[in-house]
């Protein structure tokens, strides 16, 4: 009986770079902590591909949103206008500043944040009352739209940000999953107030764990940078102005990140090759949907994820996974739309009907940047059979 094959994982990060160089370096000089020249490097190269004047390097891609909440005043009894179909984080730092998350539709295409469905609930929804855009339905002030660049595509954000410039609204960009994306020939997340990044071992650029907050905006930087570092004032003495986030980077983890930044265009190549193959491949099999591109975004396919409509395939997409999984092939569905999630309960939530279709019949394939072509042959084969 020959083998079985070797199992094919979601997504494995690969650090083929300068990491081990880099790393090193950390402990030869025992710049090991949140301090060290790592930091300042892996930030200052992030602002410059990104193109923002400021980065401040945190712990996660969550603590980092919470950070951007925090600097950008958003606070108690707030409401930050959010997707339903997203990682649970972003909702979730909204939650820790007290705010309340209002939980938008995707559309059905390329899965980011319904732009109409949004646009025509500051319109209709909300309205203008003591000086600033508040929700008829909860009284409370509209603060923040936070569009979240789903599966390694980015969101619309053009119209969001007319929108926000109208209404009096902040911009907060979560593009933890988009890093290396570009939207309308720029940077993913370049225009917004402010945007967040994650570095956790799933994504395109990893650190095992980490984050980023960028900014133009001096003071808000400044602002993250003291909350981070549990808002210590005295180089010194340990006297401290409010109560902070112990939420800094470390240099050994910024070491790995500047070496994983240095490949990003490489894996971006790779991983848009990889798609352009599952596209061919996926076209010819009934029911499948690939993964599509919006005509102004340029996408990583971070995620690839297909539809699977049951009716046309034969199979819905979780028996689909459960089959590849016999196979040795992992993939997964996309998240519990969070107007379903009992995290979030209560949540005020708008038109959500292509989430909850997109969440029954998403399915995403192996996506590891060194994802060999035999490997995809062998994944494409299992679906077709
Ligand atoms: C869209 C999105 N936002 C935020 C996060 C949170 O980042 P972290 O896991 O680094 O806290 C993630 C993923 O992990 C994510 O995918």
């Amino acid at each position: 009986m020959s083998p079985s094959p070797a199992p094919i994982p979601l997504f494995e990060p690969r650090l083929r770079g300068n990491e081990w160089r880099y790393v090193k370096d950390c402990l030869d000089t025992g710049w090991v902590s949140s301090v060290g020249a790592y930091v300042r490097r892996f930030e200052e190269e992030t602002a410059r591909r990104l193109g923002f004047q400021h980065a401040v390097a945190a712990v996660n891609g969550t603590s980092a949103l919470h950070a951007a909440l925090l600097v950008s005043g958003v606070g108690p009894g707030d409401e930050v206008i959010l997707p339903s179909v997203t990682f649970i984080a972003p909702a979730n730092a909204v939650r820790y500043v007290g705010a309340h998350p209002v939980l938008m539709d995707a559309e059905p295409d390329y899965f980011q944040i319904d732009v109409e469905k949004t646009l025509d609930f500051l319109k209709k929804e909300c309205r203008w009352s003591r000086g600033a855009l508040r929700n008829k339905s909860s009284g409370r002030r509209v603060r923040a739209l936070m569009p979240v660049d789903v599966l390694g595509h980015p969101a619309d954000v053009r119209p969001l940000r007319e929108a926000a410039k109208k209404y009096g609204l902040l911009l907060l960009q979560d593009a933890s999953e988009s890093l290396g994306s570009r939207y309308r020939g720029g940077p993913t997340g370049r225009g917004a107030d402010i945007a967040c990044l994650s570095f956790n071992g799933n994504k395109l650029v990893t650190t095992g764990g980490g984050g980023m907050l960028l900014t133009d905006d001096a003071a808000w930087a400044a602002k993250a940078r003291h909350l981070t570092t549990q808002a210590k004032t005295d180089p010194i003495e340990y006297i401290h102005d409010e109560v902070g986030y112990n939420y800094r980077l470390t240099n050994v983890l910024a070491a790995l990140g500047l070496a994983q930044l240095e490949q990003l265009d490489g894996f971006v190549t790779r991983k848009r090759r990889a798609a352009a193959r599952y596209a061919k491949a996926l076209r010819g099999i009934q029911g499948l949907t690939p993964m599509r591109e919006a005509p102004w975004a340029r996408g990583t396919y971070w995620m690839y994820t297909i539809r699977v409509d049951e009716k046309r395939y034969g199979l819905d997409a979780r028996t689909l996974l459960r089959r590849l999984a016999r196979r040795g092939i992992m993939t997964r569905p996309i998240w519990q739309p969070l107007h379903l999630s009992k995290a979030h309960k209560g949540a005020q939530s708008y038109r959500c009907e292509s989430a909850e279709l997109l969440y029954r019949e998403a399915l995403s394939l192996p996506s590891s940047v060194a994802l060999s072509d035999a490997q995809q042959d062998r994944i494409v084969t299992a679906l077709r059979s």
